[in-house]
This record gives C-alpha cells, structure tokens and sequence, in this order.
C-alpha cells in the first residue's frame, strides 16, 4: 500500500516532521508519502477536515493550534489522549478517525534511550518546569510508566495543580512556584524544562534561575530552537547531565509512525542528522 500522511497545523512551513517520516518511509521499505496540510486561521477548519476524510487520508499528525480542535472530529479517543485532552496523532482504521497523543510518551522514550539507568527503578525525583500542553503530556507519560515522585512547578500554581489531578494511587506530587523550584533543585535527579522559555529569539532567557543545582543531575530541555539553550549550557557548565529537546521530536514521530504502519523503526543516527540541521539553523 502507498501510506498517505500529513501534517496539520499552522504555520507549519518549516516543519522537521515531514523530514522524519519520509526517513522512517525509507527504513520500513515502505512507499507513501508526508505532506504538509497548513490551514489558516482564516479558512474553513471543517471543510479541510472533511476533505481528508474523502481522500480517506490514512493517518496525519495535528499541531498548534489544532491539538484541541480537532477532537469533535474523531471517532475514538485513546485513553492517554483523553487524560491530556490533546492529540497530536490521528489513524484511520476500519473507517473510523482514532486519536492519539505520542508527545509525553515519545518524550518518555527519548528519556529512557539516553537514560536507561532512570528505568531501572523509577524512584528518581523529577520536576517539570511548566504546566502548558507538553507537561501535561509529558506529566501523565511518566506517571503511568512508573515514576513515583513527580512534581511540578509552574508561574501559574492553579495551572500546575490541574495537572496534578492526573494523578495516580502511586504518584507523590507537590506543586510549586517557580521560586519554590529554584530553591529547592538540589532535591531533584531530573528537571524537565518544558515552558517556551529561551527559544528563538529569545535564547538567553531560562526560566529558573540554577544557581542551587547538584551535579549529576539530569537536565532536560524541551527547547530545541535552539538546540544548546542557555538553560541546558548553563546546566552542563554545572556538572549536570543534559538531554536536548529534538530527540522528543523524533521519539514522537516514531510512535506516530508505529500507530500508522503497526511496523517498529529505529531511529538510529537520526539524532545526530537532526542535530546538525537545527545547529545550521
Ligand atoms: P505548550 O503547549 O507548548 O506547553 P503552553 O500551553 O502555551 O505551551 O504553555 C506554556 C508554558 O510556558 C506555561 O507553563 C507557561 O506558564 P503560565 O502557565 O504561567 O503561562 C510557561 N511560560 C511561558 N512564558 C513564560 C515566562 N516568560 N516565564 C515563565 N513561564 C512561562
């Protein structure tokens, strides 16, 4: 079969997904193709959806601002796509739209490939930086594969403690200002930072202060415009252990890929093909 995939989103112009599926296409030895389906505010959103559904597009990808609007659309709801009330994923599959959401788990699972040690035994101390879309997918993904102590801090508290209700019986979650965080790094194995806090072209902001970090500890930054933020720098300057943000961007795309073809790829040296295109951005 020729796989029809696409994204959906705007502005999508310069997106890197349809770069990784066409890679993914290639290493399964499977034929179709990735497009980009941008649609502006200005259009009508309904009419493009129904266009897809004639076209019987066999599976697409849904970005901002879309992640939400696109749920009255679709047929079933997968269960971690219905905690975080966000997809980012859609299948067809015996006539019926299916959405998922790969962000959290896909970040998960770049975590687990650079960190394999964390899920050994899942009782390191994690702090999310942020409570937007991301943490919570990234929130509920570590909590449902095991991770105990997982806490969140955010500029807005009542945004951190909505996400703190997906909470499970296991989980030990305290909510924080970011204030509180800063002052209490030392406490954590893994910080998170998932806020839009240091892209382009604001690259020398971080949200938090690390003046109180430990070495050793794992600094994660979902930032990848650019790849080495000033938060990650300032991080490994530390002594700390870092984790760039394109390889959630991979990982994502590689459970999308699986839900669409039911074939595993591996990602390999795609990592660092990736890196060095965003480092020539
Ligand atoms: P996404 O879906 O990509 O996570 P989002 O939902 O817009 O994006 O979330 C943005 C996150 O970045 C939020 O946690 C936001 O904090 P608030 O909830 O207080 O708005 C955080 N954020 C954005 N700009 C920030 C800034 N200048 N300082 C601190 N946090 C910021």
């Amino acid at each position: 079969m020729m796989y029809q995939l696409g994204l959906i989103g705007y502005p999508i112009k310069h997106s890197l997904s349809p770069w990784i599926h066409e890679h993914f296409l290639k290493k399964t030895n499977l034929s179709g193709s990735y497009d980009i389906i941008e649609i502006s505010l200005e259009e009508n959103f309904s009419e493009r959806i129904q266009q897809l559904r004639d076209q019987q597009i066999d599976g697409f990808n849904i970005t901002v601002p879309y992640k939400q609007t696109i749920i009255p659309y679709l047929d079933e709801l997968d269960a971690n796509a219905k905690r975080i009330g966000a997809v980012n994923t859609v299948v067809l599959k015996d006539g019926k739209w299916i959405g998922y959401n790969t962000d959290g788990i896909g970040y998960v699972r770049s975590l687990e490939e650079a960190y394999p040690e964390l899920f050994t035994n899942k009782s390191s101390r994690v702090l999310l930086l942020g409570a937007g879309g991301a943490a919570r997918g990234i929130y509920d993904a570590l909590t449902t594969s095991g991770f105990t102590y997982v806490d969140l801090a955010n500029r807005t508290l009542s945004s951190a403690e909505e996400i703190a209700e997906l909470k499970l019986p296991h989980t030990k979650t305290k909510t924080f200002t970011l204030q509180e965080a800063e002052a209490r790094l030392a406490e954590y194995d893994v910080i998170i930072q998932t806020t839009s806090v240091g892209m382009k072209p604001h690259i020398d902001k971080m949200v938090i202060s690390l003046d109180h970090l430990k070495p050793e500890t794992i600094v994660s930054d979902i930032v990848y415009q650019p790849l080495e933020t000033t938060f990650l720098k300032t991080a490994q300057a530390k002594g700390a252990k870092i984790h760039y943000g394109h390889t959630m961007l991979l990982y994502q795309a590689q459970y999308a890929f699986e839900i669409w073809t039911n074939q595993q790829v591996e990602v390999g040296d795609m990592d660092e093909q990736l890196k060095s295109i965003l480092e020539g951005r």
